[in-house]
């Protein structure tokens, strides 16, 4: 990639933020929130500004007594940048940088700074600049200084043209190029899912509210070195990986970029392409931070996603993420049709995640068989036969002789080995439910 056509600011500059209240617009939690944003692109907040207006001013968003209490502020803290938690029109950010004196970012470009911050992978670097030069573009006019420190250099400004004319060629150039890449990375990835897909193995998705856990709970359950950290959007693109399960073939797990409420509209189609492998999911693991008091207003921002991305329907696992902090007992919870539906675990301290695990294997191979055949002695070939399938946990005897043994197997196995040895699956299926003492029973 080549250097950045354009300038973001710098960590750690001192902030004021702006938050005011418009009538219809519920936004209890937003301001903490909005806050963590800010901090998580490196704001040093030095001062909050709230308010509420019947509506936008056309000029400043906020009103001019507003504006001057803002640009009061600003002189008083020394601050370097002002963050207004709402999306301004391209004059408005205008009109107050140039009353403020110093950088203005709406919510859009606030976003954008923190995802920027977190790209890692090749495609979200392009997706992230793709959006940046978006933005940027609807912002490029004559007389505005930001560009004007970047002037082009030597041999970058064609015949006869004027600075703005060059910025806007170089704009168009550079967005014409990063689709054009983008386009081959996603169909690289495509035809990574399309083999998969006939290898049929199953991909598991890891979603939920920004700031879960996901990063942690995927490096745990994987092993992966994936960046996690106590800032928001730890994560922004899917990366994925093969995860062994306890039984069954491996699956792959991908994580996925963190949800948050209001995602202005202009990112959720520039990251839509990074929720793809959600939208091609068999199952996913929506992770909830258990400890977390908006937990369940966060769950239904997700849910409200993964709508508006036609994933709604795919089978959900809720992990409760986080019970260290909470005191909860590790548990897996079943629905009344017997469908796990809450793992109750912590990614941090490792409890419960083996019934996550048992639980996605569960999932992605329903055909599986977990229970307890009984056999009477004389199918003493019929039991070498599961054996050297590897479909036996653990054997036990009954006081009158019948091995008793824990399997996991496919039905499609299992019923091959026992047509062989003149056996019915059911009838030793039904003995041994009869005869097992449960091995662990699951803790709900
Ligand atoms: P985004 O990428 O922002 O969406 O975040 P994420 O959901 O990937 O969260 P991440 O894994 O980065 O974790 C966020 C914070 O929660 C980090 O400080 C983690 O250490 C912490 N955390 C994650 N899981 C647990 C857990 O089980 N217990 C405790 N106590 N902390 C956890």
């Amino acid at each position: 990639m080549g250097p950045p056509l354009f300038e973001r600011p710098q960590s750690g500059q001192r902030a004021v933020l702006v938050h005011l209240q418009f009538p219809f617009v519920e936004y209890d939690e937003a301001d903490s929130e909005f806050a963590d944003l800010a901090r998580s692109c490196g704001a040093q907040v030095v001062a909050r500004i709230g308010g509420s207006r019947s509506r936008p001013d056309p000029r400043y968003f906020a009103g001019r007594g507003k504006a001057e209490e803002i640009l009061a502020a600003v002189t008083e803290h020394g601050a370097e940048l002002v963050v207004v938690n709402h999306a301004l029109s391209p004059s408005q950010e205008r009109n107050l940088e140039s009353l403020l004196k110093c950088r203005v970012l709406d919510r859009s470009g606030l976003i954008l700074d923190v995802f920027a911050r977190r790209a890692r992978s090749h495609e979200g670097k392009l997706q992230v600049e793709l959006a940046q030069l978006r933005h940027l573009s609807t912002r490029l006019v004559r007389g505005w200084s930001h560009l004007e420190r970047q002037k082009g250099g030597i041999g970058l400004r064609g015949p006869g043209e004027t600075q703005l004319e060059t910025d806007r060629r170089l704009l168009a150039e550079r967005i014409k190029n990063l689709r054009g890449r983008l386009e081959k990375v996603g169909r690289r990835r495509a035809q990574g899912r399309a083999a998969r897909r006939k290898a049929e193995t199953p991909t598991v998705s890891v979603v939920g509210y920004t700031n879960a856990g996901k990063s942690t709970l995927f490096n745990r359950l994987t092993g992966a070195d994936i960046y996690a950290a106590d800032q928001l959007f730890a994560t922004l693109d899917p990366t994925l990986r093969q995860l062994d399960l306890p039984v069954g073939d491996p699956v792959i797990l991908a994580d996925t970029v963190g949800f948050i409420r209001d995602l202005p509209h202009e990112l959720i189609a520039a990251f839509n392409a990074t929720l793809e492998e959600t939208h091609q999911a068999s199952l996913l693991l929506h992770v909830v931070d258990a400890a977390n008091p908006e937990r369940q207003d966060h769950v239904e921002q997700v849910n409200a996603v993964l709508e508006d991305i036609d994933a709604r329907d795919i089978p959900q696992i809720i992990v409760m993420n986080k019970i260290d902090l909470t005191g909860q007992a590790a548990a897996l919870e079943r629905d009344e049709a017997g469908r796990v539906w809450r793992v109750c675990c912590s990614a941090i301290t490792g409890q419960g995640l083996d019934l996550l695990m048992r639980a996605v294997a569960e999932q992605c191979y329903p055909d599986l068989i977990h229970g307890e055949l009984a056999l009477p002695p004389r199918a003493a070939k019929l039991r070498a036969r599961l054996f050297d399938l590897g479909a036996v946990s653990e054997e036990r005897f009954t006081a009158d002789g019948e091995s008793l043994l824990s399997v996991v197997v496919s039905r499609q196995d299992l019923e091959r080995v026992c047509k062989q040895e003149g056996m019915d699956v059911d009838e030793l299926l039904a003995a041994g439910t009869r005869s097992a003492v449960p091995l662990e029973p699951d803790a709900v």
